[in-house]
């Protein structure tokens, strides 16, 4: 039985982790304590499992009281280095969700701090679990487009996704890095996986045209707005049933309002951001990242010396007969389509060889029970590399802080010039 802590309770941490990890994993799991800013909404681990998970007045009492095997680390990102240091410094393994940070100085204090106790860190990146992407990396490494020579990646958020960025914390670069670090992370992280390469310049612009101050009619948040009725972006946070309990009713503690308005001049990231990249290996790529379009998903293809490889993924906005799509257009200008089922029942090779099934959870497409699995049970098989470590974590954000760079002082930026890898 593993002895877990949890920093930072809030909706990521309740339901991919508090809430399963005393489901389905607990039997090999134990959450001993856990510890947020805010203890109102800390208390909730304990109110939405029904289970007795003791409240910590502070994060190193609980180290020193419960004396963890793993520490879990779900706060927002720009913490994240905090906690992750002072856990491997007392001498535990560490868990943390994505991004494993949000700028270059927190980023090799994690790394030096890993190198140094001699403790691990894993980075939670799902999106490798999802079933569809995992065939992107099975054909990826089967070789069948030849040398990678580029790759367009285009990221769709739809505005009910993308514009809850804007609502809360995101939406200030001290806490989130920019969308660049908090949700191309994951992009970013698919591309050096599937490409099996690592990014060495980068080269980026970015806009903010869509939310911030672009209209007259706004206010502070939803709930007292005075143009409620007419706004297409109200929000009615305290009749929603779990985000009012987790912030609707926690808010005098903190006043983390979790429905502010999206056109606030407050707001200091993208909504979007074009970024070239180029890989060690010599793989050129175009990413866009769009925070505000009618449907949501991607388009990816991979341009290589033995063919091309378009990959589709419709998520959510409209309805496509197949919303899962992969072609092979090959030398011989054939059409080759790699037929895809629903995501929930498809059992990938890597599933298999764990013993791992899914319930009926099927948390991002059912890439968060396979991989909490996987993390807290043990790997007895990882033949595609689902495991993502600090090397991983730090060259996903790597492209970000990269491009944060690039687009502040106007050039391009290598990865050499704050990472500390020499081969
Ligand atoms: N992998 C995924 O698919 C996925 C999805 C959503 C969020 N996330 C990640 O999970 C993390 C949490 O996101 P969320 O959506 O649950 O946010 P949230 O706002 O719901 O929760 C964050 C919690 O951190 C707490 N907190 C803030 N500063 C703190 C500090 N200094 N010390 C302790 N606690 C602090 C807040 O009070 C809040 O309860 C983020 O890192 C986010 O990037 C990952």
């Amino acid at each position: 039985m593993k002895k877990c802590v949890i920093v930072g309770i809030g909706q990521r941490s309740l339901q991919a982790y508090v809430i399963p990890l005393t489901k389905e994993l607990a039997d090999c799991v134990e959450i001993c304590g856990v510890y947020d800013l805010n203890h109102k909404r800390a208390a909730c681990a304990a109110k939405f499992t029904g289970c007795d998970i003791p409240v910590f007045d502070d994060f190193d009492t609980m180290l020193e009281e419960t004396r963890p095997d793993v520490v879990l680390v779900t706060t927002i990102d720009s913490c994240h280095d905090e906690y992750i240091i002072k856990a491997l410094e007392f001498g535990c393994d560490v868990i943390t969700e994505k991004p494993m940070t949000t700028d270059d100085m927190k980023c090799n204090a994690i790394l030096e701090a890993e190198k140094r106790t001699g403790k691990d860190l894993k980075v939670t990146f799902n999106a490798r679990f999802r079933p569809f992407y995992t065939r992107v990396k099975e054909l990826m490494d089967s070789g069948i487009v030849g040398d990678v020579l580029s790759v367009h990646f285009e990221w769709m958020l739809g505005t009910k996704h993308g514009g809850d960025y804007f609502r809360r914390w995101h939406r200030q670069r001290k806490n989130s890095g920019s969308l660049l670090i908090h949700k191309s992370t994951h992009h970013f992280d698919l591309l050096n996986w599937w490409i099996n390469d690592e990014p060495e310049a980068v080269n980026a612009f970015g806009s903010l045209r869509f939310y911030g101050p672009t209209r007259e009619e706004r206010g502070e948040r939803c709930l007292t707005c005075a143009y409620k009725d007419k706004c297409e972006f109200y929000f009615d946070l305290p009749t929603d049933e779990f985000l009012g309990q987790l912030y609707y009713e926690n808010e005098d503690v903190d006043g983390y309002y979790r429905d502010r308005c999206i056109f606030s001049d407050e707001i200091d990231i993208e909504d979007s951001v074009a970024v070239n990249i180029k890989y060690k290996k010599g793989t050129v790529v175009c990413y866009t990242l769009t925070a505000y379009s009618p449907y949501e998903g991607c388009k990816i293809v991979f341009n290589g010396s033995k063919g091309r490889l378009e990959v589709d993924h419709i998520r959510t906005g409209i309805n496509s007969e197949n919303p899962y799509s992969i072609r092979l257009y090959n030398a011989l200008g054939e059409e080759i389509k790699y037929n895809f089922k629903k995501e929930e029942i498809v059992t990938t090779a890597v599933q298999s060889a764990n013993g791992l099934t899914r319930d009926n959870d099927t948390g991002h497409g059912g890439s968060d029970p396979l991989m909490r699995a996987m993390l807290f049970r043990g790997v007895s098989s990882d033949p595609l590399g689902h495991i993502a470590n600090s090397r991983a974590g730090a060259y996903s954000i790597g492209i970000g802080i990269a491009a944060n760079k690039s687009m502040k002082e106007h050039r391009q930026v290598s990865l050499s010039e704050f990472l500390p890898y020499t081969d």
